[in-house]
Parts: C-alpha cells; structure tokens; sequence
C-alpha cells in the first residue's frame, strides 16, 4: 500500500515537513515511536524516521526531516500528491510518560521534530515543561512556535547567536539544573555528542534523563544489529528495546564510531543523485 504526500513545506534550512496518508500508523502510534520508509517499492534504501505528529480521524502522520544524504534529498524532491511506496511501524517502544514534575526538554537541531511528540504528551501528563532549543543558527531552528504552545518556559539558543541567546543548550540547561527545587525528569534528543554533553551536566545534578539514539537502522526488527549500541554495559537494539535509553548508561563514543562507519559509501550515493538531479534539469524541492 502507498502513501500519498497531502502536504509537503519546507520550515528551515534543509528541513521538511509533510503530512501523508497513513490510517493505521496514525490511529496506533504513540509517542516516541517511528516508521521506516522507502520511497520507490523497489532498489531505494530503507530510513527511519521519526513520528512526529499523527491526525487518527484524518488518517496522517506527520514526518519531519532534515536534507543530510540521498534519501532525504529524494525525500525533500517530493511533492505534494506524489506517494511513498512503504512505511513500516509503527516501530520502536513507546516513551514512557508520567507525571514526574517539572521535566526539561531539550532539543538540539532536528533533534526538535521526535522531542516535539514527546513534550506534547507530557504536558497532557500534567509535568510543567521547560523546553531549551538550540540550532546551529537562526536559519536552521525549526518547531519554535510548536514549543511555545506546550511550554511553561521556553529558552531558545543558537551556536551563532544570530538568533535568541548566543549559546550552546548545556549553559541554560545547567541553569536549569541548578534552580531549587531541581527537575525532576530531563529528556534530551539531538545530535550524539550533543547528548553526551547534556548527559554530563544533569549527571552531576542526578537528574533522571532519557535519550532517544538515532543509530543506523536496516530492517527495524531486531535481525540485522545494524542499530546495536552499548548500554550500561550491555548490547542493545535500538530499534526494538528503543530509542530511548537511560542516557546516563549510553556508551556514546562507541555509538559515534559506528555511525561514520558508512560515511564514504553514503558521500558517494548522495554525489551520484546529485549528478542525476542535474541531468533532469534539477528538481527543486
Ligand atoms: P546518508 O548520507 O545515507 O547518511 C547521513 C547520515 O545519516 C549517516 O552518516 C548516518 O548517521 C545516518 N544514516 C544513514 N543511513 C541511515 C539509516 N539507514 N538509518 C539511520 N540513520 C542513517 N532524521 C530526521 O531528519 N528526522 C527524524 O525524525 C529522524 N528520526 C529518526 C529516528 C530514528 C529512530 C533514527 C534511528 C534516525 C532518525 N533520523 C531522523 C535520522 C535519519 O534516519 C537519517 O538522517 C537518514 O537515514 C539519512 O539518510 P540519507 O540517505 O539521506 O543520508
Ligand atoms: Fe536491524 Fe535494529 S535495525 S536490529
Ligand atoms: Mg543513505
């Protein structure tokens, strides 16, 4: 079954955002959970992505992506009415929500499309929000107004300052972290050494945090080890035990070793669609 595109926008640099059909996706999914997808039935690559939004009564999800190799690309050359050949999922353990208190959110780059679902369900959940953004520059910070409506606090930082604060998110998060009484939950998505870092800062204040691994991912069910990861000292498969793991107990340096080891074979996939696109007069996005 294929899967028309109903929208499609871009909403920052190199990021996109589309609603498309999926009936079933929509009506079971729930929060922190993903599809995998490929776009023609047969000889595209299989990615995942994160479900960001879902509309049961209209039958849509809502994918969020940022443009960093060949399939986004393709992904990002779709228009509206054009249709996805496969999706999978929903796929991966939902989040765990409770009412812990007041939770830091913390987003960094596209990091911000999974952390929205999330902090959206905890908020239903009764936790006051304090949601921290944080783009490399203003061009490249998506979901802003998304944030505003389901935080209490909001503090919106960019690498550049060309944008709110002049700042990396572990300086306010560490803000945060210091006030009395402490947060009593963090949930922290964006790039790895991002999470890493964050993971230093609520460690020393013993505050509980939850990351959400975007490792590598072939046949999300558990077969391939393509997403394994070390977590406190154990294998782990981030497509059927995640994504989201303690973030105190992830062993991020290995994680980020094995996430380069494709850099060369995908460079070289997205040079050869890019030398395509150009044969046929270039397709905008
Ligand atoms: P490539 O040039 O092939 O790869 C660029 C980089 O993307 C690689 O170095 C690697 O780090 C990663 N990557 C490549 N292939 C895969 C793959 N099969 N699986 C996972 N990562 C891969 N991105 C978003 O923009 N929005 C999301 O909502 C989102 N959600 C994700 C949820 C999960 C559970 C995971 C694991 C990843 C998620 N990603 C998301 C990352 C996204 O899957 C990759 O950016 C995408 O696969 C890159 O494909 P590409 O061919 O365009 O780029
Ligand atoms: Fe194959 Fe997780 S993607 S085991
Ligand atoms: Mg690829």
């Amino acid at each position: 079954m294929s899967h028309k595109i109903v929208s499609k926008k871009q909403i920052g640099e190199e990021v996109f955002w589309a609603r498309i059909e999926a009936p079933l996706i929509a009506r079971a999914r729930r929060p922190g959970q993903f599809i995998i997808l490929s776009i023609d039935s047969e000889g595209s690559e299989r990615i995942p992505l994160t479900i960001a939004g879902a509309d049961p009564d209209e039958g849509t999800i809502e994918l969020i992506w940022q443009r960093v190799g060949k399939t986004t690309a393709e992904m990002a050359d779709l228009r509206e009415g054009d249709e996805i050949a496969n999706l999978a999922g929903p796929l991966g353990q939902p989040t765990h929500i409770e009412r812990f208190g007041t939770v830091v959110c913390v987003g960094g780059g596209i990091g911000n499309a999974p952390l929205l679902p999330i902090a959206t369900a905890l908020k239903q959940a009764g936790n006051r929000i304090v949601s921290i953004l944080g783009a490399r520059d203003k061009g490249r910070l998506i979901l802003e107004d998304r944030f505003a409506e389901v935080s209490d606090e909001l503090i919106v930082c960019t690498d550049d300052g060309s944008y709110a604060r002049k700042a990396l998110v572990t300086e306010p998060l560490q803000e945060v972290c210091r006030r009395e009484p402490r947060p009593d939950h963090a949930f922290v998505i964006g790039p790895t050494p991002m999470m890493k870092f964050c993971c230093e800062v609520t460690r020393q204040f013993r505050v509980p945090t939850e990351v959400s691994l975007n490792t590598i991912m072939v046949d999300g069910t558990g077969m391939c080890g393509g997403c394994r990861v070390e977590v406190d000292g154990a294998a782990k498969f981030v497509c059927v035990d995640g994504p989201e793991f303690d973030g105190h107990k992830v062993n991020y340096d290995l994680m980020i070793k094995r996430l380069n080891a494709y850099r060369a074979q995908e460079r070289e996939a997205h040079d050869k669609y890019g030398q395509h696109r150009c044969r046929i007069g270039g397709a905008g996005s």
